[in-house]
């Protein structure tokens, strides 16, 4: 193995040693096949491939100072899978057979987790798909849910740094009665037009507000928005984000430091009132958001002002890595140990 710069990671792809499938043939799922190819045999008028009949997840594994692999919460990413499953008509993968596929991938794959030292963690993506060859557009018969795992970085270069937002009202990614509920591939290819956009006027990511009337949060790219005010924990309530399994956390983490938690619709204009504001989910944990600019309406709402991000996120964020780093006591159960 060549000498890793484990430090210098980005939140990209290195080939491991082996991932992890199982099929899904005659109305049940088989054994677990250990494999060491990267690529996977597909019919080329397999319905993943044509109507986007695929879902995925996204963990990580920590290595911790105490010498122990944790992960953190896998039997939530394993519902929040199975309900996508029954959102776009898929077979769901027994939360049993998800975690043994998890702690398999991850043990097959121990010298590519990173030290802990070096900040980076292994991120694991489970992905299902409908493998079937069939041109009307029906649920594929077969499936193929697999799990592979790659060392990865910061999400955004910086790490805990806050960063510029701008709302997009030109594009939607997804809609009230749509998959936005779900880890489908289609909210993805929506939302890479927008991303685009914002980077090209130089922010490090697209705000996105409700499809149908513009008038209240979504979501923040592909992560939650929280916003902080009188003590209080703030989070969107709406039927096309994503459920994030960080935020959850975060919700609970911040009832536990004694603050109010409030999940509910958020009009534009509150986000003047809020001190300080995040983006949130695994790949970047919690990302402070610096700005977010309307250029609609010109107006800029500032949530950092130094360009550093606030008490609370700090102490949120530094909260939940020690749970998953096993450097806190795990007092609600989240973590699981592995190797
Ligand atoms: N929202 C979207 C659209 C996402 O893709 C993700 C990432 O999984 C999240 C939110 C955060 O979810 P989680 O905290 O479960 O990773
Ligand atoms: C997250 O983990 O927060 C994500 O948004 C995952 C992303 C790479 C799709």
């Amino acid at each position: 193995m060549e000498k890793m710069d484990w430090k210098n990671l980005s939140f990209g792809y290195i080939k491991t040693d082996y991932n992890v499938r199982c099929y899904f043939r005659d109305g049940r799922w088989g054994e677990i096949e250990t494999c060491s190819e990267e690529t996977i045999p597909l019919h080329m008028a397999a319905v993943c491939l044509h109507y986007g009949q695929e879902a995925f997840e996204g963990m990580k594994a920590y290595r911790c100072p105490d010498g122990h692999v944790r992960v953190f919460r896998t039997e939530e990413n394993a519902a929040r899978l199975q309900s996508t499953s029954r959102g776009i008509v898929m077979p769901e993968v027994p939360t049993e057979l998800f975690n043994e596929m998890i702690d398999r991938v991850i043990r097959l794959n121990e010298r590519w987790i990173p030290p802990y030292e070096s900040g980076a963690t292994l991120y694991i993506r489970p992905l299902l798909i409908g493998t079937s060859a069939q041109v009307g557009v029906h649920p594929s018969r077969e499936y193929l849910f697999m799990i592979f795992v790659t060392p990865v970085g910061p999400y955004f270069k910086g790490g805990f740094a806050t960063n510029p937002y701008v709302i997009t009202r030109d594009y939607d990614r997804s809609a009230p009665l749509g998959t936005g509920c779900y880890k489908v591939g289609g909210n993805y290819a929506a939302s890479l037009k927008a991303n685009q956009w914002a980077h090209e006027q130089g922010y490090s990511c697209e705000f996105y507000l409700d499809a149908k009337e513009k008038k209240y949060i979504d979501e923040c790219g592909a992560a939650n928005f929280f916003g902080i005010k009188d003590n209080t924990y703030v989070t969107p309530l709406s039927t096309s984000i994503l459920p994030s399994v960080t935020n959850k956390s975060l919700m609970q983490l911040a009832e536990d430091l004694g603050m109010k938690v409030e999940r509910r619709q958020i009009p534009l204009e509150e986000l003047d009132t809020f001190e300080e504001a995040g983006a949130c989910g695994t790949a970047a944990v919690i990302s402070p958001i610096e700005r977010i600019d309307d250029p609609e309406t010109g107006k800029s709402y500032v949530f950092s002002k130094d360009g550093k991000p606030g008490p609370i996120s700090t102490k949120l964020f530094n909260k939940l890595i020690a749970i998953q780093y096993g450097i806190e006591p795990d007092t609600h159960g989240w973590t699981r140990i592995v190797l």
